[in-house]
């Protein structure tokens, strides 16, 4: 299939294999693109065996541009393989880029469906943005689009739908049906969610807006995601333009899940209040496959729109989540990192019921540090009302995970973590404390924190850039309190 590649496809790829980056100036264990700049997970998907995962790519340099589709596949969530560059924004219907969108398997064939955007001029000289959606198909490295492209346009829409904001298809199979949610937004700039159906994934019918932002969730909804998961059905957007309620959705972009019924003969999607699905400073966007042994597994792109804080002198920028098993537990979606991760834990140290007191200095524990770990705390007693963990720590910097028990509030505080830009540098939760105390599990891979409480009832997620000799853990709180630790490093094959 190579000779179909255009010249913007074959230079990408040229590009990609002569700069791509050092693997020891990236994270162990979380993907990365070789080169430039990645945002939105794209195409995960189940095929041939493997496990897919496209990404919103720009390879020339570490700030969004023209968007190609990137291209790596893994067989267990953690070892991933660098593929060439899949898609080029090369068509008159995707010459502004090839935007975010999903995959399928069917009939031995990779399908590929994503937004193309394009513009044109109207007759009163204005530039006007269209967004429609395309099909490419494949055989697991090389893509062609479909020659009747694009698949759906908006005149499909209801009247009043946006032609200039509607994108990221997320298409899936269902008995002898292909099914397809895309972001949409209606005449007064609010979020919907457009559900097509299609009997070949080429002709494509609209059926119903799924679901609405009524002027609640944001504006613009964008990848939205629609499956069943534990007898529920879960839908995922990804707002832009929120403001915050408290501690929830915070301001811009964020990501919101709402748990409903969906009847599938009317279409009719019955749901509850959205609530965030991650409460870090860095993620969105996120997608979700279903495993081959029923898993459902969520990635999401481990930054976010307003808070750009690459460092000048990196030669990539952006990064995926560990991908997340998902669950519904008592009416709340619970994630937890894959389990295959557990296969590259190495070097196990473990205390029992350490205990701290006030009359101590922050403490440290032999063999708990790193910056590429996996990591346990349980929080069982004392009656402290302050709990501190500083991580990539050293003398000038850390990474504080602070637990305010009075108020129930996790926080992340990355104001010494690096950073060289005016940018957010805190977010706060709440949590709750179970019969068995506080549990705080914190996945660290160089430049990530992602932590999960309570086995995953919440995840806060952030990015840090903290110099990578950081990397001393240190425990402290205002009183006293015990605690027990489980530390794996993580190590992968060479
Ligand atoms: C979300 C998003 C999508 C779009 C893509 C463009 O982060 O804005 O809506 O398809 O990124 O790169």
């Amino acid at each position: 299939m190579q000779e179909t590649r255009t010249e913007q496809l074959s230079r990408a790829i040229a590009y990609e294999t002569e700069h791509c980056a050092p693997k020891e100036a990236k994270p162990l264990f979380h993907v990365t693109p070789p080169v430039g700049w990645i945002n939105d997970p794209n195409g995960f998907s189940y095929y041939k065996g493997e496990y897919h995962l496209f990404y919103q790519y720009h390879p020339y340099s570490t700030q969004w541009g023209p968007m190609h589709w990137g291209h790596c596949k893994t067989k267990d969530f953690v070892v991933w393989e660098q593929l060439p560059c899949a898609l080029a924004p090369d068509t008159a219907y995707d010459g502004q880029g090839c935007f975010s969108g999903s995959a399928v398997e069917h009939e031995g064939k990779h399908i590929l469906m994503y937004t193309g955007v394009s513009e044109k001029q109207s007759s009163d000289g204005r530039v006007e943005v269209l967004q429609t959606q395309s099909i490419a198909v494949g055989d697991g490295i090389s893509y062609v689009k479909y020659e009747n492209n694009p698949v759906i346009t908006a005149e499909k829409l209801p009247k009043g739908s946006s032609a200039a904001d509607f994108r990221d298809p997320k298409i899936w199979k269902e008995q002898d049906s292909f099914y397809a949610v895309i972001g949409s937004k209606d005449t007064d700039g609010n979020g919907q969610i457009a559900l097509f159906s299609s009997k070949d994934a080429y002709d494509w019918k609209f059926e119903k807006m799924l679901d609405y932002c009524k002027g609640e969730y944001g504006k613009m909804w964008e990848c939205p995601d629609f499956f069943e998961l534990d007898g529920h059905h879960v839908l995922l957007v990804s707002p832009q333009f929120m403001q915050a309620q408290g501690l929830e959705f915070h301001s811009g972009n964020g990501t919101v899940y709402f748990i409903g019924n969906y009847d599938r003969e009317s279409f009719e999607f019955t749901r509850g209040n959205g609530c965030q699905v991650d409460y870090g400073m860095d993620f969105y966007a996120p997608q979700t496959i279903q495993a081959a042994d029923g898993r459902r597994i969520m990635i999401g792109w481990l930054q976010n729109w307003d808070n750009y804080i690459t460092p000048e002198e990196s030669e990539w920028s952006g990064m995926m989540t560990i991908p997340r098993e998902l669950s519904v537990k008592d009416g709340k979606l619970v994630q937890v990192p894959v389990r295959e991760l557990e296969n590259y834990h190495n070097n196990r140290i473990s205390y029992r019921q350490i205990k701290l007191s006030e009359n101590q200095n922050r403490i440290s524990l032999d063999g708990i540090k790193g910056r590429c770990l996996d990591m346990t705390i349980d929080i069982e007693s004392g009656d402290f009302e302050e709990f501190h963990i500083e991580l990539a720590a050293d003398e000038k910097n850390c990474t504080r995970l602070s637990y305010d028990r009075k108020k129930k509030i996790i926080t992340t505080d990355r104001t010494y973590s690096g950073l060289r830009k005016d940018v957010i540098t805190s977010r706060s939760m709440y949590v709750r404390e179970t019969d068995h105390g506080l549990r705080l599990r914190v996945l660290l891979d160089k430049y990530c924190i992602e932590l999960f409480v309570n086995d995953g009832e919440q995840a806060m997620t952030s990015l840090v850039y903290t110099p990578l000799s950081a990397e001393n853990i240190y425990f402290s709180c205002d009183s006293n309190a015990v605690f027990s630790i489980t530390k794996y490093e993580i190590k992968m094959p060479e």
